[in-house]
């Protein structure tokens, strides 16, 4: 699939068949991850696959109980590293490692939809019951919950913007 076809077609899936991911594509799944552009290639974060039915039903009550967190067959949850704060201080924390997870997430999603999986972002939920769930370190911030895996829905493309509204041109 070339990178527009991936760009332009990739949909959030909220529905997953109930199916396994094949180990190979979820290798697939963790390059898109690492291979993402970072601040200073500090790589400033850091991800869990969470494959575990009782800890899926914990997060997706985290996240107002969204479904989609329960019926994909794995999920994967992004965390911002603030250690980035001892070499960027407030940068790092307040932006650098958000953006690095972002790049990250956004190149996984991609990759998912071309290998024929569906994925959806979810930011929506309480980072506080997510760091306790996982027993997550001081240092990694939840920011993303990626469920995945084969779709059981193709949702229309939500409107966009046109260029003009959303881009301005200096020459
Ligand atoms: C930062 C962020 C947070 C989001 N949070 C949620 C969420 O909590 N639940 C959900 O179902 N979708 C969530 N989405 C998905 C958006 O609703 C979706 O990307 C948007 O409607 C555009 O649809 P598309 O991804 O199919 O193009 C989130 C997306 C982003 C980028």
């Amino acid at each position: 699939m070339d990178v527009m076809s991936a760009i332009m077609g990739r949909r959030s899936v909220r529905r997953f068949k109930p199916l396994p991911v094949e180990p190979e594509k979820i290798e697939t799944l963790k390059d898109a991850l690492i291979w993402a552009p970072s601040a200073g290639n500090l790589q400033s974060r850091f991800f869990y696959f969470v494959y575990n039915d009782e800890v899926k039903k914990k997060l997706a009550a985290s996240a107002l109980g969204q479904k989609s967190i329960v019926e994909a067959p794995v999920v994967i949850v992004g965390c911002a590293d603030l250690t980035v704060g001892d070499y960027y201080r407030e940068r790092g924390i307040d932006l650098y490692c958000i953006q690095d997870l972002s790049c990250s997430i956004e190149n996984m999603m991609l990759a998912a939809h071309a290998l024929g999986l569906g994925s959806v972002w979810v930011g929506a939920f309480d980072e506080v019951a997510v760091a306790e769930i996982l027993n997550l370190p001081r240092h990694l911030r939840p920011l993303a919950m990626v469920p995945a895996g084969y779709p059981a829905e193709t949702p229309r493309p939500p409107r966009r913007m046109a260029p003009e509204e959303a881009i301005i041109e200096i020459r």
